[in-house]
């Protein structure tokens, strides 16, 4: 870790407040919440590998807000999407999967699904870019794909996401061509608002769809799948061959029913206000991506050098105790820096204009 990236870390720790992510909370706070809506929930049993007690409500509930027959529970969202994909390559008899080059498989999970599965990935999309039903059917073999993925919103982009005429018509195409169409819904909550329709309607358009509880809804870690019962049951199967059907895995449901109960109500007012700061980011002349957010996460680029603007934002975490944003890195054009804002509910209490303040004169000192 260099000085500054140590600096900035300490520095952050040490401040009360935050505009991005979520406020902190420490395990005994994080445990004495769990303990306590064990008692509210009325959830006495623990699960046993991932049957009854919290486990099975979550899936439970989950299935219904997804208006799926199932859900199952896993405890990451890696290994909840080598399970859905592998499930529907071994159905198709082939380990061919269309995603976006910037899908997460690619980009952050050090080649795993490609190296334990045996997935061999095509491009779908390039950069920052939603899939369109054009895409798909440009795929060379496309009918006799395993799979095909959507990231909903595409995260490396920006959480960037289509329209909803864009996205019905690519599930009429993946359909059409009998090709089982997965989504990568890590903030597929998130995403809600944007795509004007409920949860269900959403979900409708996919054969399986991931989504996961510790972005915007704050658990300690965990994902789920929603999906047919049938696929259900061969994601169970996949889930124990991974290892991942761990003996207990209560505290983590529990964690995620917390936040279906606290956080997803609240997701529609961070991307609002996620919505405000960039409008205000852009008056001061921030650019943004992409413009205007479609989530609670976008990108910011200004002109400057990341590792001095990275620096300034330790040195008004130091004085301030409040962190307005993460650190800053290079963006693919000289002389451009850029960091990725994430707005939850800590941000809700500020003014976006005064936030905006803030980063202007982070980027740009007046005094420079
Ligand atoms: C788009 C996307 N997909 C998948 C994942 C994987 O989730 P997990 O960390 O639970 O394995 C993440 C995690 O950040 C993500 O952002």
């Amino acid at each position: 870790m260099s000085e500054l990236e140590e600096r900035f870390g300490a520095a952050a720790k040490a401040c009360d407040d935050t505009v991005v992510w979520h406020a902190r909370r420490g395990p005994a706070e994080t445990m004495a919440l769990l303990a306590q809506a064990a008692d509210d929930l009325g959830i006495e049993e623990w699960d046993r590998y991932g049957a009854g007690g919290a486990v099975a409500r979550l899936e439970g509930e989950v299935a219904e807000l997804l208006g799926k027959p199932a859900a199952v529970f896993f405890v990451s969202g890696g290994m909840a999407q080598m399970a859905a994909l592998r499930v529907w390559c071994e159905r198709r008899g082939s380990q061919r999967v269309a995603v976006p080059d910037l899908a997460h498989q690619l980009r952050h999970e050090t080649d795993g699904p490609r190296l334990l599965q045996g997935f061999r990935f095509e491009t779908l999309t390039r950069g920052w870019d939603t899939a369109t039903a054009d895409d798909l059917r440009a795929i060379a073999g496309h009918d006799r794909l395993g799979a095909v993925q959507l990231e909903l919103p595409l995260r490396e982009a920006g959480c960037l996401l289509p329209t909803w005429e864009e996205l019905t018509a690519f599930s009429a195409a993946a359909r059409d061509l009998g090709v089982p169409l997965h989504v990568d819904g890590a903030r597929l909550w998130e995403s809600q608002s944007f795509l004007g329709h409920d949860l269900a309607d959403i979900s409708a358009l996919f054969d399986s769809v991931y989504v996961s509880f510790y972005k915007g809804l704050r658990a300690v870690a965990g994902a789920a799948v929603g999906c047919d019962e049938d696929v259900a049951t061969e994601l169970r199967a996949w889930r124990q061959r991974m290892g991942g059907t761990l003996f207990g895995m209560t505290p983590y449901a529990l964690s995620a029913l917390v936040g279906l109960r606290e956080e997803l109500p609240r997701l529609g007012e961070s991307v609002a206000w996620a919505r405000s700061l960039a409008a205000e980011l852009v008056a001061r002349g921030l650019r943004v991506q992409p413009d205007p957010p479609h989530t609670n996460t976008f990108l910011v680029f200004a002109d400057g050098d990341p590792d001095a603007i990275t620096e300034r934002v330790a040195a008004f975490m130091e004085s301030e105790r409040v962190m307005p944003c993460g650190g800053w890195r290079p963006a693919q054009a000289p002389g451009v820096a850029m960091t990725e804002v994430t707005i939850h509910g800590a941000a809700l209490d500020k003014d976006p204009a005064v936030v905006a303040g803030w980063y202007a004169d982070l980027v740009a000192p007046a005094d420079r």
